[in-house]
């Protein structure tokens, strides 16, 4: 039994069942024995993302953040909050690349590095503590509460985040909660723990089918809603794997997507090993979009990071994005790894990117 397990348990024993949610967001930020508040050492062993492929990634990045301060109009101070930003691996692409070539932006830029796991956000400090001496990042536990102008950007912090998961059965729906049962954690079908999980589905207009399981994610609808009400002027970038609803529902995905992942193999056994392996569901880009406009941010892209890093890397055909004076078994090397990021049956079309707007004076 893990430390975690043994927890979990005890409560179980003495409250009842648990809602899957609450249960998978012990799993993952248990501030001692959660899988994300450990710090970041064995992560490689079970996954990795574009961030870790190459800094081209933060380097493209770069450039649709200086292109978002010139739809501002150059503001002053140009806020780039990350959320979920890690061990800062990506603020620090991000961060060298500006101040290599993007200057103007370098300036401007009031770089916020979030993250929830306190170990994860010292080893951001510490990478990131010359940026932060010139007054160009901080390092945070929080989204500031107000953001002038700027943006609010994450890569996988959305599938990250905890669901509650339910199963269509007799034409109403029920929730999955977790029971403990002769010395394991069981499913237990019970009425939903909340009215928000059938509001969450009446408002993308979603049947599920009958027998059909699916997650509701309401922590990121709630999320979406907050971020949109601190941002006055600016934008939210969110990159992650996922679908519009009309397809994460779809016929495809009748067991839903809920996946555990550990030591990069992929299996459905959620109790396994609690605070030991990444529990992650497919992201709902509908219900960003269908929350965030309750905050004022209406959408103004959604595309597949193939597309959108191309757009992005274009103009230079991509030649001006790797390191100088590399040798040329380094650049190819560099340009298979920016396949990785691009090609349709790597990471490019499994992930979206969705940028939605806020104008001032909305909400
Ligand atoms: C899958 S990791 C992705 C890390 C990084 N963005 C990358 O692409 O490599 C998700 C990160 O989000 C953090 N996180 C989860 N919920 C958060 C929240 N509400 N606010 C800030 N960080 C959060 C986790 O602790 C974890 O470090």
């Amino acid at each position: 039994m893990t430390p975690l397990e043994e927890l979990l348990a005890e409560r179980i024993r003495r409250h009842g069942p648990i809602p899957f949610a609450d249960f998978m967001r012990e799993c993952l930020y248990h501030p001692v024995h959660g899988y994300y508040s450990k710090p970041e050492a064995q992560r490689f062993a079970d996954y990795y993302t574009s961030v870790d492929v190459h800094p081209i990634f933060g380097r493209l990045l770069a450039r649709k953040f200086a292109w978002m301060w010139e739809q501002l109009a150059r503001p002053k101070e140009f806020w780039l909050v990350e959320a979920g930003a890690g061990v800062g691996r990506l603020a620090e692409h991000i961060l060298d690349s500006c101040e290599a070539k993007l200057p103007g932006l370098y300036d401007a830029l009031r770089y916020v590095a979030v993250e929830r796991s306190a170990s994860r956000l010292g080893q951001a400090a510490m990478r990131l503590q010359r940026h932060a001496a010139e007054g160009h990042l901080r390092v945070s536990p929080e989204i500031p509460t107000q953001i002038p102008a700027g943006c609010v950007f994450s890569n996988e912090l959305m599938d990250a985040l905890a669901v509650h998961r339910v199963v269509m059965r007799e034409g109403a729906l029920q929730e999955i909660f977790v029971g403990w049962d002769n010395g394991k954690f069981v499913d237990v079908m019970a009425r939903v723990s909340t009215c928000a999980i059938n509001e969450y589905f009446a408002a993308q207009g979603v049947m599920l089918r009958k027998g059909q399981h699916a997650e509701a994610g309401l922590e990121a609808c709630d999320w979406i809603t907050e971020v949109g009400r601190r941002i006055e002027r600016g934008f939210a970038l969110t990159i992650d794997y996922g679908h519009r609803a009309a397809e994460l529902f779809d016929q495809r995905h009748m067991r839903g997507t809920l996946l555990a992942y550990r030591g990069h193999r992929v299996s459905e056994d959620f109790y396994a090993s609690p605070g030991e392996q990444d529990l992650t569901a497919h992201v709902n880009f509908t219900a960003l979009e269908t929350w965030g406009q309750r905050s004022g941010l209406e959408t103004a892209e959604f595309i597949s990071q193939t597309a959108f890093l191309l757009v992005l890397g274009e103009p230079g055909e991509f030649a001006d994005l790797y390191d100088e004076g590399q040798s040329e078994a380094h650049r190819i090397r560099a340009r298979l790894q920016l396949k990785t990021l691009i090609h349709p049956e790597g990471m490019g079309e499994r992930f979206q990117v969705l940028v939605q707007r806020k104008s001032s004076g909305k909400l």
